[in-house]
C-alpha cells in the first residue's frame, strides 16, 4: 500500500460522521503510527443534500461505483447497513482486493462465510469490530489474546438501545416509548428500532461472538430470541422489588460440545457485575477454566463510539498483512447446535389468577407433577383476581416448558403466564 492511503466510505450517517470526524482529528498520529497518510474519498449517500458534520461536502455521491468501482479506493469503510445490497457490494469489493471495514452485524450475522471466502479469493481483509458493542475490543481480544483460552461460555448485554430504555425506566421512572425515543436521538437505535426492542440486533451480535468464542459458524438463524417488547413494566418493577435487575441477555454456552446461543430478557441478581451495566453501555462476561472469568465493560452505541472500533479496524489492516490469523480464528470446528430446553435456568413465574381458594395448590402442584420446584412465592388479592409471582429452583428448562403447557390450560389462570429466565440459582444475591 502506497504512504497515502484513500478510504472510500458506504454511508454517511450517524456512524460515518463520526468516522470522518476521527480521522482527521487524528490524522498525524495515525501517520506517525502507521507511517501511511490516510485521506476521506468518496462518501456515498441516498440524500445528497443533507448536511453532514465532519464529512468534507464535494466527497458526498449518491453513485455506489464512485466508491466499488473506483481504482484510487485502498479501503471501503461501509457504515451503511442493511443487508441488500450491501452483501453484493462487499463481495465484489473483497474478491477485487480491497480491504473492508464494517459495521453490520445483520450482515455478518448471515453471510459471513460468503464475504469471508471472497476476502481469501480476492487477498483483501474483512474486520468487523464495531459490528458488535460498539467501542469495546470483544472481537480483537477473542480473535487475539484468547484465541487459545478454550472459551466456554459468552454472556453478555450486547445492545445499547435496550440496556438505555430499561435504565431509563427503573431509575427515572421514564415510559418505555419516552426511552425508546430517546435513544433513536441519541443516535443509538437501529433505522428500524424493532430490530433492537426485538432482540434481533443482539440475536446478530451473538451470532458473530459465538462463531469467534467457540471457533465455529453460528448463523443469526441459529439464534432464538425474544426482546424486550414483550416484557411488562409491571414485571421489571416485581422483579425490582425482589432484589433482581432486569436485563436483556444474549447467553452463549458450551454444552457438551454443543453450542447454544439466545438472546432473552432475563433477571440479573442486584450484586452481579452484569446488574451494575448501565444506560447504552454494553457487558460481555466470558467465562474458561483456563482464564476463568473476563468482563469487558464499555460504550455499546454510538457514533463516534462506534466509529473508533471502525478507525482502529482500519489501523488493523495498515499494520498487518492479508491473509494473517483472521479467517483461520473463524475455521469451522463442526460443532453441533444444542437441542432447545437441554439447558439448566432458574425463572421467574408471573401468573394471574382467579381469587379462589385452592388456586395456589393448583399452580403448585402442576409444577411438582413436571418436577419443578419453588424457591420463592409471592401472592397479591386484586379484588377478585390474585397475582402469583414465583421464583423457580434452577432445574432443566424442558419441565418449565411441560408445566407452563399444563398452566396454561388451568382454568383459573386468567392471562398468558410471563416467564423470565433468572442469572444464578434464583437468589437475589450473586
Ligand atoms: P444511519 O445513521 O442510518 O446511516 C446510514 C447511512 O447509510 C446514511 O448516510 C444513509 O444515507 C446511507 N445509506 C443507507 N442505505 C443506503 C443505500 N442503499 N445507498 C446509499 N446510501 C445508503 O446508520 P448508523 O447509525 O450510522 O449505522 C450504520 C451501521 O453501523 C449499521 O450497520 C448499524 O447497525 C451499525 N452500527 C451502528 C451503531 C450506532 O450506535 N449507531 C453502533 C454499532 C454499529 P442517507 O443519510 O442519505 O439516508
Ligand atoms: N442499535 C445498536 C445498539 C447499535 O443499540 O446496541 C450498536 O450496535
Amino acid at each position: 500500500m502506497s504512504d497515502i492511503v484513500r478510504i472510500g466510505m458506504l454511508g454517511g450517517g450517524t456512524v460515518g460522521q463520526g468516522v470522518a470526524r476521527i480521522i482527521r482529528d487524528t490524522a498525524h498520529t495515525i501517520e506517525r503510527a502507521t507511517g501511511h497518510r490516510i485521506e476521506m474519498g468518496p462518501v456515498l449517500v441516498r440524500d445528497a443534500s443533507l448536511g453532514r458534520p465532519g464529512i468534507d461536502p464535494s466527497s458526498i455521491t449518491t453513485d455506489p461505483q464512485a466508491v466499488l468501482g473506483n481504482p484510487d479506493v485502498d479501503i471501503i469503510i461501509e457504515v451503511m447497513g442493511g443487508v441488500d445490497p450491501t452483501r453484493e457490494w462487499l463481495v465484489q469489493a473483497l474478491r477485487s482486493g480491497t480491504s473492508v471495514v464494517t459495521a453490520n452485524k445483520q450482515l455478518l450475522a448471515r453471510h459471513a462465510p460468503e464475504l469471508l471466502a471472497a476476502a481469501e479469493e480476492g487477498g483483501s481483509e474483512l474486520r468487523f469490530e464495531a459490528s458488535v458493542c460498539a467501542a469495546i475490543p470483544v472481537i480483537k481480544v477473542l480473535r487475539e489474546s484468547l484465541l487459545a483460552a478454550e472459551i466456554e461460555s459468552v454472556m453478555g448485554i450486547v445492545n445499547g438501545t435496550t440496556n438505555y430504555i430499561l435504565t431509563e425506566m427503573r431509575k427515572s421512572g421514564m415510559a418505555y416509548a419516552e426511552a425508546l425515543t430517546q435513544a433513536q436521538d441519541l443516535g443509538y437505535a437501529e433505522a428500524d428500532p424493532t430490530e433492537d426492542v426485538g432482540g434481533g440486533d443482539a440475536a446478530a451480535k451473538m451470532a458473530i461472538l459465538s462463531s469467534i468464542a467457540f471457533h465455529t459458524r453460528v448463523s443469526i438463524d441459529d439464534v432464538p430470541h425474544v426482546g424486550i417488547d414483550q416484557l411488562q413494566g409491571d414485571d421489571v418493577d416485581i422483579a425490582h422489588e425482589l432484589g433482581f435487575v432486569t436485563k436483556l441477555l444474549g447467553v452463549a454456552r458450551l454444552v457438551d460440545g454443543a453450542v447454544s446461543v439466545r438472546v432473552h430478557p432475563a433477571l440479573v441478581p442486584g450484586d452481579h457485575p452484569l446488574a451494575a451495566i448501565n444506560g447504552a453501555d454494553n457487558a460481555v462476561l466470558l467465562e474458561s477454566s483456563i482464564v476463568r472469568q473476563i468482563m469487558l465493560v464499555g460504550p455499546g452505541a454510538g457514533g463516534t463510539e462506534t466509529a473508533s472500533a471502525v478507525v482502529s479496524d482500519v489501523l488493523s489492516i495498515l499494520g498487518s498483512n492479508p491473509g494473517s490469523f483472521l479467517g483461520g480464528a473463524l475455521v469451522d470446528a463442526g460443532r453441533p447446535m444444542a437441542q432447545d430446553g437441554s439447558l439448566d435456568s432458574a425463572f421467574y413465574l408471573r401468573i394471574d389468577v382467579a381469587d379462589k381458594p385452592g388456586v395456589l395448590a393448583r399452580v403448585s402442584s402442576v409444577l411438582s407433577d413436571s418436577g419443578v420446584s419453588i424457591l420463592t412465592v409471592l401472592q397479591r388479592g386484586e379484588g377478585e383476581a390474585a397475582r402469583l409471582v414465583m421464583i423457580l429452583h434452577r432445574g432443566p428448562e424442558s419441565r418449565v416448558t411441560e408445566a407452563m403447557a399444563a398452566l396454561r390450560a388451568l382454568p383459573e389462570v386468567r392471562d398468558e403466564p410471563v416467564l423470565i429466565h433468572v442469572v444464578g440459582d434464583g437468589q437475589a444475591s450473586a
